[in-house]
């Protein structure tokens, strides 16, 4: 079975959108879950964020950064082509409920995955507040989404071009008004920093970890997380923890551990001219 990509959208530099046929995966998916996709044939096993489903059209959809070699490999395919397979829904689904007052608060890609909790929890009776964090104004993308499902839209830049610099914005929303829950999508640093900052205010505040995984069906182990001191497995206990007792520091250290064999594979298939010819 092929996996036709129907959409393919831009959202900034580097970071792509896919909406691919994947009726089976369509029908089962909520928000929070993740989906394993190879792009082809032998090709690595990328664990992906769901940023929509649309259970009637048969489509599944997930945005992603091209960091190493299989997600640049993955941005040189087309709508209309196919990916070899995309397996999912994997991992559990986030407790969307009615808390009050909640803050969803994304950066970087995640951003993407992040305003499918939006929506979810504004649809569960929620005010939602959402914070896009981006590193600059050229990376900001799904404003409009973000405006849609939430009560109030927060911008906050790296570089201070796009709302405002750095983490200050997010401080003034927590010492003016009160939050019942927040959840946090982004690089592992700015999950950190934001779990960090609401600590002292005691809102619960939920996490996406990301650790290196193989086959995010708990078989391989791999993907081990601490959470409270407690050994989790990333895929099948989470992806979603409590960012108050997330071990953020661990995860850093276990997600570079391949870091020189993933440098070299990039730099690889760069100079091999980064091409599609060995694709089926
Ligand atoms: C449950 C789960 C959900 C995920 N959801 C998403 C998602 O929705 N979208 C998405 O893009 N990724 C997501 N990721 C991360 C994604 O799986 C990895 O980025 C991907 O596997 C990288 O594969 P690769 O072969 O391209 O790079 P690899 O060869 O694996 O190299 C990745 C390397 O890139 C570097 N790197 C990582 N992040 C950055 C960055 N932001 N900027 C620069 N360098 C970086 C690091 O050094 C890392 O070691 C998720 C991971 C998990 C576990
Ligand atoms: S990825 Fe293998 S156990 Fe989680």
């Amino acid at each position: 079975m092929m996996f036709k990509i129907v959409t393919k959208r831009q959202l900034a530099y580097k970071k792509t959108l896919f909406e691919v046929e994947a009726p089976d995966i369509a029908a089962k998916s909520n928000p929070g879950q993740f989906l394993i996709v190879i792009a082809k044939e032998g090709g690595e096993r990328v664990p992906l964020t769901i940023c929509d489903y649309d259970a009637k059209k048969g489509t599944v959809s997930f945005a992603f950064h091209e960091v190493g070699k299989t997600t640049k490999e993955l941005g040189t395919y087309e709508q209309g082509e196919s990916l070899y397979n995309v397996t999912g829904p994997l991992g559990n689904p986030s407790e969307i409920k009615k808390y009050g007052r909640v803050l969803c608060v994304g950066g970087s890609i995640m951003i993407a995955p992040l305003l499918l909790q939006s929506k979810a929890m504004k649809a569960a009776g929620n005010h939602v507040t959402t914070v896009l964090g981006c590193r600059g104004d050229e990376f900001l993308f799904m404003k409009e989404e973000a405006e849609a499902y939430s009560d109030e839209v927060v911008i906050a830049s790296d570089d201070g071009t796009a709302g405002e610099k750095g983490m200050g914005a997010l401080c003034d929303l927590l010492e003016n008004q009160h939050f019942d829950r927040c959840v946090v999508m982004g690089p592992v640093v700015m999950m950190k920093q934001v779990s960090d900052i609401t600590r002292p205010y005691k809102i619960p505040t939920v996490v996406t970890l990301t650790p290196i995984m193989i086959d995010g069906m708990g078989m391989c182990g791999v993907c081990r997380v601490t959470v409270g001191g407690k050994m989790m497995f990333g895929c099948v206990d989470g992806p979603e923890f409590d960012g108050h007792l997330a071990d953020f520091d661990e995860l850093i250290k276990r997600q570079r551990t391949m870091l020189p064999e993933e440098r070299l594979s990039s730099v690889l298939w760069e100079t091999s001219g980064g091409c599609k010819c060995d694709r089926k």
